[in-house]
């Protein structure tokens, strides 16, 4: 039989300072205990909606609430963390401690999913903190490329946690121990694929580039890319993002005229770029459009920011539509 390497085993040889690790460790321990609760579903009582909206005016679901209030807990408890911040939370958090490191986070990615037992998710990224002074907004507001770890969990068939520190990007998989152990060493995302990611519903809003880029795959073999296109579309970000990490993609979910003063649906600070970090260190791509989405100067906490990632060839072909208008 397999012997697989735990997180702990594998935590304690990366090349990471004892605080980043514990940090990193307070997560996963946590993402276990909320895939306990995610699967027990109607028997805990933990469906439906909560009957309240978060900063965004989203309603917020029960499981929303429980998951935000279960990994702040843990990570005020969690002596190297200076600060948190969260999609269910309208202001960042200090935890009254200097220095170590900030977390964001979407405790529960895929919301609309819950009730109708799909995968669903949480999203982390780990930044520093100042060695100087308790973190305020301001301080949470670095660039993507400054994260110092980042990985969601993805709540499905299997429960998995996949993980970028020092180097390249690690699969765990949740047992009936709860202990997460390594079965997906070095991932690597394929750089050509023929499946895309998006939802079809908002095609008539969407920007010129876009329609011209869905047009051509649609047009398989017979249009501009020679080649038939496969379509898939969780509605949950870790989801879609997790297929693409297995088996190559891209997965878009771009400005659209709903809404034409939002950028995009998805957040920057707690979605998009752990996502996209771990994206780039699988040898993926990830950009808004033009520019890498690891490059954006971030101005506020919960801003939005359109998104495309995934297999590398295919992402630099969206982009050379986005630089053609
Ligand atoms: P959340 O549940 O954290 O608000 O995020 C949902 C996001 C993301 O997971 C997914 O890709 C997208 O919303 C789905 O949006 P549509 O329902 O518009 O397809
Ligand atoms: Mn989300
Ligand atoms: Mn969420």
């Amino acid at each position: 039989m397999t012997t697989f390497v735990d997180l702990a085993a594998w935590l304690a040889a990366e090349p990471a300072d004892a605080a980043l690790k514990d940090v990193v460790q307070t997560v996963a321990t946590t993402c276990a205990q909320i895939s306990r609760v995610v699967a027990s579903g109607a028997l805990s009582g933990s469906l439906g909606a909560a009957g309240s909206t978060n900063v965004q005016d989203e309603e917020q679901k029960k499981l929303d609430v429980i998951t935000n209030d279960m990994l702040s807990d843990a990570l005020k408890g969690c002596a190297a963390v200076a600060g948190l911040a969260s999609e269910e939370l309208e202001q960042v958090e200090p935890t009254g401690r200097v220095g170590g490191y900030l977390v964001t986070f979407d405790p529960l990615d895929g919301s609309s999913n819950i009730d109708v037992n799909v995968s669903v998710g949480t999203i982390f990224s780990v930044l520093p903190a100042p060695a100087d002074h308790a973190p305020a907004e301001a301080d949470f507001l670095q660039l993507g490329r400054n994260q110092v770890a980042a990985g969601y969990a993805v709540y499905g068939p299997q429960t998995m946690l996949v993980l970028t520190l020092s180097g390249g990007v690690n699969g765990f998989t949740l047992n009936a121990d709860g202990q997460w152990l390594l079965t997906h060493p070095a991932i690597a995302i394929k750089a050509d694929t023929a499946e895309f990611a998006i939802n079809m519903s908002n095609q008539r809003h969407w920007a010129p580039p876009v329609r011209r880029y869905i047009d051509g795959c649609l047009q398989g073999k017979d249009g501009p890319r020679g080649k038939n296109f496969n379509m898939r579309w969780v509605a949950s970000m870790v989801a879609d993002v997790h297929r693409i990490m297995m088996r190559g993609g891209v997965f878009m979910y771009p400005w659209d005229a709903r809404e034409p003063d939002k950028p995009g649906k998805l957040r920057l600070m707690y979605e998009a770029n752990p996502m996209s970090l771990l994206v780039e260190r699988a040898g993926g791509k990830s950009t808004e459009a033009v520019i890498d989405i690891l490059d954006i100067q971030p101005t506020k906490l919960h801003q939005r920011v359109p998104v495309v990632l995934g297999s590398a060839n295919e992402v630099e072909v969206i982009r050379a539509e986005a630089k053609a208008g």
